[in-house]
């Protein structure tokens, strides 16, 4: 059950266990992604645990705490080999071990290619609408392939001899689930995509398009955060691979086997972000973090997003320049702070952008600074949940400003935070959150003038509507545990609809 005020209760953890114990009650359960959930590192002589950034693991990993399993993924930090055993596995997490994590080792070969090459400078500006971004390189793809194959090895490992249910993640690994198919027919497989889907006319720029979607059929279940990239995948499924797509079930059949398209939105747990934004300490940090950013009376802003040319930082900082240029009583009164945390760093679109952030913060705070005020502060760094919670409680707006994003958790968790009904969610129309919350100011990132004046809107509303608009927000903010029963329950269907009588697109296509 929710805490919050106004919130709408919702399924808890437990539902999760009990949604994938009914649609796999024997199954072991396995989860696949490039990122890993906790990383090992050298801190001096000391090993340390850090949580990478991102929605990714922020969702899975509570998934995980509570049905167990194993969870297969890189193992990127530099201490992970100290700590796992001989089959490269260890528990997690190391405060309260419930799952088993069990790494597999890239060279620099193949995170070059594989991780910065194909997923990172040709999917990620791919799906983000961003094409001349893209590098086509036959050796990006050529090891995209080949560890895309070893993924589904260390799968077939990890299962051997067991019936199992395997959920794959994201875009890195598109190619596995065939290779996982093709050996073990028997295996449920599920994939949830985690970014958007481009249309057909710039999926047509990959040249190994037809390898990626037919991996990608080979799943029972193929999950988006939106119906626009159902859609999307399913137009490049009839007009590349020239398939036809049964489109009242959103279903595709291939070589006899079906797989599922669904919209499933993302979610956070909700719970855990207002537990965090609870209690006698964390007031205190508000308070200590409101004297430290705005003068009595004040108003504080807060953005919180990796350094990446998606996230739309450039065209926010221009909002912000514009809204203290256009209204100069907005000066030394509203102080922004942002979050930013490096990202794929040795990538050039990335490590341009972050010097291009802290000139344009420079140049904004030559412009409006004052000895006493600084209008932008830039973090660059990653934070934890309790750290987040208490900027999140104390600041007066939440700025998104996405020029495409498939879902954006940060939207979700500044709301899960707002026990003192203090903020105003200002959230790009080009967010997927942006469909399913419903009482944030939308705006138009790429319209710096409108969205700098809808910043001050959000900063001079009316209690009234403030507390109206977040009201909203709770009843429209659903919690992981929602997303993770409906994909067990539609994967489950997925899954054991072969004993289902066929449809005609089925009969049509096995007759080809
Ligand atoms: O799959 C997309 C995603 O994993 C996001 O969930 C996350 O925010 C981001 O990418 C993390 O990127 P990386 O793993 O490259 O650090």
């Amino acid at each position: 059950m929710l805490v919050g005020n106004g919130a709408r209760p919702g399924p808890e953890r437990a539902d999760a266990g009990a949604a994938l114990r009914r649609a796999f009650p024997d199954r072991k359960f396995v989860v696949v992604s490039n990122r890993e959930p906790y990383e090992h590192t050298w801190d001096d002589a000391d090993i340390v645990v850090q949580r990478p950034a991102g929605g990714l693991v922020a969702a899975l990993d509570p998934l995980m705490q509570a049905v167990g399993g194993v969870w297969i993924a890189w193992g990127s930090g530099d201490a992970d080999r100290e700590v796992v055993d001989e089959r490269q596995r260890v528990r997690v997490p190391p405060e309260s071990p419930s799952y088993t994590l069990r790494r597999l080792w890239l060279d620099h070969q193949d995170i070059q290619h594989y991780y910065h090459g194909y997923a990172n400078q040709f999917l990620w500006p791919l799906c983000h609408l961003r094409p001349k971004l893209t590098r086509i390189r036959n050796r990006y793809w050529d090891r995209y392939a080949a560890v895309n194959r070893r993924f589904a090895e260390a799968v077939l490992e990890e299962v051997e001899g067991e019936p199992a249910a395997v959920w794959f993640q994201a875009y890195h690994l598109a190619l596995a689930p065939a290779v996982g198919r093709e050996r073990r027919p028997d295996i449920a497989l599920a994939h949830f995509w985690h970014i958007p889907f481009p249309p057909l006319e710039l999926f047509r720029i990959a040249s190994n398009g037809a390898e990626l979607l037919r991996g990608l059929l080979a799943n029972d279940l193929l999950g988006f955060h939106l119906p626009l990239f159902c859609d999307n995948f399913l137009r490049c499924v009839e007009s590349v691979l020239n398939v036809p797509v049964d489109w009242e079930r959103r279903a595709v059949v291939q070589e006899g086997h079906t797989c599922f398209v669904r919209a499933l939105p993302i979610s956070i747990d909700v719970e855990a972000y207002e537990k965090a934004a609870s209690g006698p300490d964390v007031e205190a940090r508000v308070e200590r973090l409101r004297r430290r950013y705005v003068a009595e009376g004040g108003l504080l802003g807060i953005g919180v997003d990796r350094i990446d040319y998606s996230k739309g930082l450039e065209e926010k900082f221009a909002a912000l320049d514009s809204m203290w240029d256009t209204y100069p009583e907005m000066r030394e009164r509203f102080t922004y702070l942002q979050v930013g945390t490096p990202s794929r760093t040795g990538i050039k679109a990335y490590d341009w952008l972050r010097e291009r952030l802290e000139e344009i913060t420079h140049w904004i705070n030559d412009r409006y600074g004052t000895a006493t005020w600084r209008p932008i502060h830039l973090l660059e760094e990653s934070l934890p949940m309790h750290r987040l919670a208490p900027l999140y409680r104390a600041a007066d707006v939440c700025i998104v400003s996405s020029l495409q994003d498939g879902m954006n958790l940060v939207a979700k968790e500044f709301v899960a935070c707002q026990l003192d009904n203090r903020g105003v969610l200002v959230l790009s129309r080009f967010a997927g959150a942006a469909e399913e919350l419903d009482g944030a100011l939308e705006v138009n990132p790429y319209d710096c003038e409108s969205f700098g004046a809808t910043i001050r809107e959000a900063l001079l509303m009316s209690e009234d509507e403030r507390i109206e608009r977040l009201n909203r927000l709770r009843r429209s903010l659903r919690t992981i545990f929602d997303w993770m029963v409906e994909v067990f329950d539609e994967w489950g269907a997925a899954a054991h609809q072969h004993d289902a009588p066929l449809t005609a697109a089925d009969r049509w296509q096995r007759t080809r």
